[in-house]
């Protein structure tokens, strides 16, 4: 099986101003000095800047990018401008962003192609909702959303899967660790299918309520290469001891 180094996004979602970016050096500084964990931090398109300065060695990254390279989208950011200020890399079809901006799995797919055209990796994310998972249909649903998302060209030197249960997102709530299992061992499955070995070698990152408390556990399970951490990552305080456990679980 192909080696997969375990690896830790921290996603701010709209929060920090500038007086956050305090948080970024101990992160980074936890980051420098574990072994095997790569550690990634996407911020607000607006401190993308200020962070990629304050910690020159630590991956910065946006929450999202537009599919285009330019042109009359007003309020919209491409993935050129990103890199332009420091991002190395871009989450895209973030469950929040395929709700509040009606983002569609071909957005997505195109917003990926367009971030890699652009130089970033990507994290590109799925994820069932409570009714879904209710009705049986959790597998079903986020196989069907990686197929139809999934970028040309995909591969594990640029492209991470973040599976992130809608419910658990923000809620404290967890799947238990066969639900994790059985999702994570479907997306690899649905790799292999799309696009062959290549497969072996992508992350799927775990996503809901990931915290100092229950990382170990997560980062456990087969097939979970690492977090997507929201509320957790906004303070150095409460991420670095999972950035720790990830170190511990390569
Ligand atoms: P929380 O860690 O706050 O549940 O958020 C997860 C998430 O949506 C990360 O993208």
């Amino acid at each position: 099986m192909a080696e997969r180094r375990k690896f830790i996004a921290g996603n701010w979602k709209m929060h920090g101003l500038g007086s956050s970016v305090s948080e970024i050096g101990p992160i980074a500084a936890a980051a420098d000095a574990l072994d095997g964990v790569d550690v990634a931090l996407c911020v607000p398109a607006t401190l993308i800047h200020r962070a990629a300065k304050a910690a020159p060695t630590l991956s910065i990254g946006a929450q999202d990018c537009h599919q285009e390279d330019a042109g009359a989208h007003t309020g919209c950011i491409s993935a050129a401008m990103l890199a332009e200020v420091g991002a190395s890399l871009t989450i895209v079809g973030h469950s929040e962003r395929r709700q509040d901006q009606h983002e569609s799995d071909a957005d997505i797919k195109a917003k990926a192609e367009a971030a890699r055209a652009a130089g970033l990796s990507v994290i590109l994310c799925c994820g069932e909702t409570e009714a879904e998972r209710d009705a049986g249909q959790a597998v079903s649903r986020v196989t069907d959303q990686i197929a139809a998302s999934m970028p040309d060209g995909a591969a594990a030197d640029w492209l991470t899967i973040a599976y992130e249960p809608i419910w658990a997102i923000g809620t404290g709530r967890v799947p238990g660790t066969d639900d994790v299992a059985e999702m994570h061992s479907a997306i690899r499955a649905k790799l292999r299918d799309l696009i062959g070995d290549e497969a072996e070698g992508i992350r799927i990152l775990y996503g809901g309520s990931m915290n100092g408390g229950n990382a170990a556990e997560l980062l456990a399970v087969g097939d979970v290469d690492g977090g997507l951490v929201g509320g957790a990552s906004l303070s150095a305080d409460k991420f670095v001891p999972i950035i720790e456990a990830a170190a511990k679980a390569s």
